[in-house]
């Protein structure tokens, strides 16, 4: 994606544009956040205008969520779109503290590529801190795929950063995080994360794996 001031207007027609799989990425999103069924307290890191998180709230309708992002525009855009009762905007940015949880759930569509690979696995950190034991963190967003005719969405080098697959699973378990990747497609995947709560913390879990690409619900 290239590098603009983010304008809730024109975001749709920008990811028809960069990201023609938006939607099916929001998709996988919504079917990996919607399997934490007990999910109260949601962090959404980089919400933009709430597109994605709108669709999370009602897959669980009793949760509350926090959204962050450090476009103005973007959360203003969020915070008149999303219910008053159930929604917390915060002006800041992914590489700041982040408000004290802690969350059932942190959720972050397209965003995290903004962070290099050291402001990922820092940020992975501190999501990992922020997470209550056994909760998830579901991670959808643009991936480098081992394929490089797989890279769909255009590039800028400066504000997009992009990593491997295999680099976030590395730094997600570095951080104490239990990773595997539910669905991806081309450039694009989905990674849920638990983080062990104490009666599962000896077990010794599978590698993650890569599972089949899901069906376009
Ligand atoms: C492509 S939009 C994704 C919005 C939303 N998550 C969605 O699913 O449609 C990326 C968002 O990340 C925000 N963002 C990018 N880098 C950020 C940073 N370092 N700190 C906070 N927000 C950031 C942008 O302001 C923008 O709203």
């Amino acid at each position: 994606m290239s590098e603009y001031d983010w304008d809730p207007k024109t975001y749709l027609a920008l990811m028809a544009e960069e990201v023609p799989d938006y939607h099916r990425l929001q998709d996988q999103l919504v079917v990996a956040a919607s399997v934490h069924t007990s999910a109260k307290l949601i962090l959404d890191l980089g919400i933009g205008s709430g597109l994605s998180a709108a669709r999370v709230l009602d897959a669980l309708p009793q949760a509350t969520l926090v959204g962050i992002d450090n476009s103005h525009a973007m959360l203003a855009a969020a915070a008149s779109s999303l219910p008053l009762r159930r929604f917390t905007p915060i002006e800041q940015r992914l590489e700041d503290p982040l408000p004290s949880g802690p969350y059932d759930l942190v959720i972050s569509m397209l965003a995290i590529h903004h962070l290099d690979g050291p402001g990922k696995a820092d940020l992975f950190s501190r999501i990992a801190g922020a997470l209550r034991p056994g909760g998830r963190f579901v991670l959808a967003d643009l991936v480098i795929p081992e394929n490089p005719a797989d890279m769909m969405t255009p590039i800028d080098g400066v504000e997009d950063k992009p990593s491997s697959l295999s680099d976030q699973l590395t730094w997600l378990t570095a951080a104490g995080l239990q990773p595997s990747v539910s669905w991806q497609h081309r450039d694009l995947a989905v990674i849920n994360s638990t983080r062990p709560d104490q009666s599962t913390a000896h077990v010794k879990w599978p590698a993650a794996v890569k599972s089949q690409e899901l069906p376009h619900s």
